[in-house]
């Protein structure tokens, strides 16, 4: 047994009942793509490295990652099994590279979760703000930055918290409760373009590329944020209906719904006032506010709020469940695999890992936090990128495949090396020593693996 044995998934595993209709995971990819990306990161992507250009990222990101949704769609059609990208890299690239992935999925799910609490604090403060008059001691209401008199996002810290409480104790997104909120935030991101298109003014996008196609360039390297989640739909495969053929219609019409829910709102946006005022962390009731609308700037402030949340529990849910299937398989340890008794959830990973990531939200800023989730998941995706090739090499064929193969799949591996060429120095040293954790840890625990297909 080597780095390289592969183990295939069996479908039905995971015991669960086929309950959910092509609405139903749709919804849960919408549900977990629209968030912190398009309400917070947008704004100060414009305002520090794009521009208006902001709208032209978004495009080149949704090339990207509608052709690795296309290769998600494939494996999900041959393998219709809740580990996602884990699972497919076990079953074609072998144990160490499926650790790779399921360490960086980690990262996705984790980390993203405390990115994306940060977004949500700065909506909750701008609405608790305005309509009640409260504000939060400076020092409680930002990261860790004693120049600017923070020390503690107290707000992202506590929804963690809560979060990770709700998870511990069993509560699962309802399918029912995910496509209502879904529906108020179709509802909230069409108000914003409503009224904020009534304030197109031409002056705002007249200097489309203020910083240059490379400010551009690095502007996709931080909204591709905005899209990461989609995967969310493979790791329900094993609770839906007729998998093979629902899954991949899913990823399809999640993803072209927020691509062009994305586009729409950041030309409003960038368009509506001036991108140099867009570095705050509420940049849609911001630039409400900004045009003389104050009852729509609360409207997005406590749309936000709550809609925010579907990501954190999404993304929350699919941390505990990667972290637990790490577990079975023998990649963390043993201690992490028990269930509770009452509850029937991996408690011990939940609460754990939740405090970790609150200390995370807390203390360090969105624009770190969403770099790090953004490389991770990329390798993640460039990895199930050479999974499909060993795939089809293999002959093996599913219910769905991608168009165009020898074209688009090079085209997705160039995307993806520009997309993440394109983060930060820094980023891409927190990556490496992620990485070196992660090979760390497979050389410590492979005696322990247990290959046995479950
Ligand atoms: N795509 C998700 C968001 O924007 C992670 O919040």
């Amino acid at each position: 047994m080597g780095l390289f044995s592969t183990k295939i998934p069996k479908v039905g595993g995971a015991g669960l009942a086929r309950h959910l209709n092509l609405l139903d995971i749709t919804f849960i990819g919408v549900g977990a793509i629209i968030g912190a990306g398009i309400f917070v990161i947008t704004g100060q992507a414009a305002a520090t490295t794009a521009g208006p250009a902001i709208v032209l990222s978004f495009l080149i990101g949704s090339i990207a990652i509608g052709i690795t949704a296309l290769i998600y769609a494939e494996m999900s059609s041959i393998y219709p099994v809740s580990g996602s990208a884990y699972n497919y890299t076990y079953a074609t690239l072998g144990e160490f590279f499926a650790w790779l992935v399921g360490w960086n999925l980690l990262l996705e799910y984790g980390v993203a979760t405390s990115a994306v609490a940060t977004g949500w604090s700065g909506y909750f403060r701008t609405f608790i703000e305005t309509n009640f008059h409260l504000a939060l001691p400076t020092a409680l209401s930002g990261s860790y930055n004693p120049a600017a008199g923070t020390y503690v996002d107290i707000s992202a810290f506590l929804v963690i918290a809560v979060i990770f409480t709700l998870l511990a104790v069993g509560i699962k997104e309802s399918a029912r409760v995910n496509n209502i909120i879904v529906y108020i935030k179709i509802v909230v991101l069409s108000i914003f373009v409503y009224f904020g298109l009534k304030h197109f003014d031409i002056e705002n996008i007249r200097n489309f590329f203020p910083f240059g196609w490379q400010g551009m360039w690095h502007a996709t390297s931080l909204i591709i944020f905005a899209y990461l989640g989609f995967d969310a739909i493979s790791t329900v495969a094993e609770e839906t209906k007729d998998p093979t053929k629902t899954i991949p219609k899913a990823l399809m019409i999640a993803l072209a719904f927020s691509t062009m829910f994305f586009i729409l709102v950041s030309f409003t946006l960038t368009s509506m006032v001036s991108y140099t005022e867009l570095d705050v962390p509420h940049a849609l009731s911001f630039a409400m506010l900004r045009v003389d609308e104050p009852f729509v700037a609360s409207i997005i402030a406590l749309g936000a709020v709550v809609t925010i949340t579907t990501v954190m529990l999404v993304m929350g849910l699919g941390f505990t469940r990667v972290a637990h299937a790490l577990s079975r398989d023998g990649f963390l340890p043993a201690y992490f695999r028990e269930v509770h008794p009452k509850y029937n959830t991996p408690f011990k990973v939940t609460l754990y890992g939740g405090l970790f990531l609150a200390i995370l939200a807390g203390f360090i800023p969105l624009k770190i936090l969403a770099e790090l989730v953004n490389i991770g998941t990329l390798f993640a995706y460039f990895v199930v990128g050479i999974a499909i090739i060993v795939l089809r090499k293999k002959g093996l064929v599913g219910t769905f495949r991608v168009p165009m193969f020898w074209v688009l799949i090079p085209l997705n591996f160039a995307l993806l090396i520009f997309i993440m060429s394109g983060l930060e120095l820094h980023t891409w040293m927190r990556f490496a020593v992620w990485s070196g954790i992660g090979v760390g840890i497979y050389f410590m625990m492979r005696g322990k693996l247990n290959r046995d297909e479950v």
